[in-house]
């Protein structure tokens, strides 16, 4: 059937999922910054969200994609979402989708791949803090709540957030 006509019809530019390299340090600090501000800001207060963006200045980034356990997703050659795995805990450090490009799959297909490469690494269970806002997705994704958390950010705040797990199957099957 042609379905050129149909109205239903939406091409989305494909995604992409891979490590990060030093020249895509400021599309993820872009992206950490806006998903922030924007995403993030309907439970955290205006000081809350300003001590997390100080956090981190752009270098920052540096040592994780060194140990290759910094994952970007791309679309037509711009950094949308970025993910961060502690390899050594087996713990998810950062999950962060651009919010022009929120709800269309680019935050699962990140885990996924931080799960794939927990996996490999040897570990059967991953860890992570939720921020307040992204409870929901995780739990979507196969997450346990385990209890309430802190984040330390900088000037000493401290970002409330939900502490969870998934256990990996050791086939990456779930
Ligand atoms: C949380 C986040 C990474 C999700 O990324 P995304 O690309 O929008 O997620 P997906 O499109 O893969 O959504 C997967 C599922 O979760 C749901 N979902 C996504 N974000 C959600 C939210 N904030 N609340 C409730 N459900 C959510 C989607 O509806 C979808 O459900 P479906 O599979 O039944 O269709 C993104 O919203 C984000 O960057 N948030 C701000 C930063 C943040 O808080 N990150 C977490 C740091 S620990």
């Amino acid at each position: 059937m042609d379905d050129r006509s149909s109205p239903e019809r939406v091409v989305r530019p494909t995604v992409r999922v891979r490590l990060g390299v030093a020249a895509d340090v400021a599309g993820v600090w872009r992206v950490h910054n806006t998903s922030i501000r924007q995403l993030c800001r309907a439970r955290y207060a205006p000081e809350e969200i300003e001590a997390w963006i100080a956090f981190r200045p752009p270098e920052a980034y540096l040592a994780s994609i060194a140990s290759e356990a910094l994952f970007v997703a791309e679309q037509q050659c711009a950094v949308v979402g970025f993910g961060q795995l502690d390899p050594a805990r087996g713990e998810i450090a950062a999950c962060y989708v651009a919010p022009e490009a929120v709800g269309s799959g680019i935050g699962s297909a990140l885990l996924a791949r931080m799960e794939e490469e927990a996996r490999r690494r040897g570990h059967r269970i991953v860890r992570l803090n939720s921020t307040l806002n992204a409870e929901t997705f995780y739990a979507s994704r196969g997450y346990r709540r385990l209890g309430r958390a802190a984040h330390r950010v900088s000037g000493n705040v401290d970002l409330p957030c939900v502490r969870m797990e998934k256990a990996l199957s050791p086939t990456g099957s779930e």
